[in-house]
């Protein structure tokens, strides 16, 4: 604990998943505020079981695909007394999410325009949603900060064999989705640089949750550092994107991959 995160209101959407709870619990443990968010179900729940009698905490059903929703967040937020100065598009249509749900996306062949339209929906449109409700509501009334969330598989294709004979696969609309918001960080860094908000992008590499010895092997074996990441070695970055020592940067993609990008 060094209090990186005192003075930090830190909104974070999809906050109930692997890497989000542990986000949640990181900032917190760093002096931050949290305003969690995330669709209704057991990961809230788990969430607000886990720090809802914390200060700090607060929790908002949101899904991110809904425009309704969105455009009434920050409202919502401020009139509850709260004033975020880091937010965080991490909500996503996740290959484990669907697997969980027992709904693994199909082959590429067979991907409906529904499906494909789904994923870019939470992941992209979403992230623009959050973004754009920003630039309404808070961007240029205090300095703040936008963290957009990628993935190891933006800006780099997926070995589709480390796949074959797992019960789930990487899949083209995420892959797409991630290459994207990289592009809305880009735009909006220079848009929003000259009213004190920074846009950056983090792009996790492969993060371990229980995936199998076999899966373990096969992809440790893509990265410099030859094994999956912890959900705390992401924090770890995050929390830097997050504080005011990342002042300085913006319009940047920050790879925290173990060296897959790194070949
Ligand atoms: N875990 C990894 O290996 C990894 C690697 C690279 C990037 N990422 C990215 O990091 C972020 C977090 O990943 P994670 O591993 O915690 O994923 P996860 O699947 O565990 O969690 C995703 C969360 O997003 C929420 N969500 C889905 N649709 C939503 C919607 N419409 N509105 C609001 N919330 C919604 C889910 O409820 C869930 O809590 C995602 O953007 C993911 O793409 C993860």
């Amino acid at each position: 604990m060094t209090d990186q995160l005192t003075g930090r209101t830190v909104f974070i959407t999809g906050s109930g998943g692997v890497l989000g709870s542990t986000y949640v619990r990181r900032m917190l443990a760093e002096g931050a505020r949290v305003i969690a968010s995330d669709l209704p179900g057991h990961r809230a729940d788990a969430l607000k079981a886990a720090h809802g009698d914390d200060a700090g905490f607060r929790f908002y059903d949101l899904d991110v695909g809904d425009e309704d929703q969105v455009t009434g967040i920050f409202d919502r937020i401020l009139t509850d007394g709260w004033q975020p100065n880091v937010v965080l598009n991490n909500a996503a249509i996740t290959g484990e999410l669907l697997m969980g749900a027992g709904k693994p996306f199909p082959d590429f062949a067979n991907t409906s325009v529904g499906d494909w339209e789904r994923t870019l929906r939470t992941n992209l449109t979403g992230a623009f949603m959050i973004a754009r409700q920003m630039d309404r509501d808070i961007v240029g009334k205090w300095p703040c900060a936008l963290i957009n969330v990628a993935s190891m598989y933006a800006l780099n294709g997926p070995h589709h064999e480390i796949y074959e004979g797992m019960p789930f696969k990487s899949f083209s609309a995420y892959s797409t989705t991630k290459a994207g918001i990289h592009g809305l960080t880009l735009w909006l860094a220079g848009y929003w640089a000259r009213r004190q908000a920074t846009v950056n992008t983090i792009a996790p590499g492969a993060v371990f949750n229980d995936h199998s010895d076999e899966f373990q092997r096969r992809v440790g074996a893509l990265i410099m550092a030859g094994r999956m990441a912890r959900p705390d070695e992401i924090a770890d970055a995050m929390l830097f994107l997050c504080s005011a020592q990342a002042g300085y940067m913006t319009g940047q993609l920050v790879n925290v991959d173990g060296g897959f990008s790194g070949w």
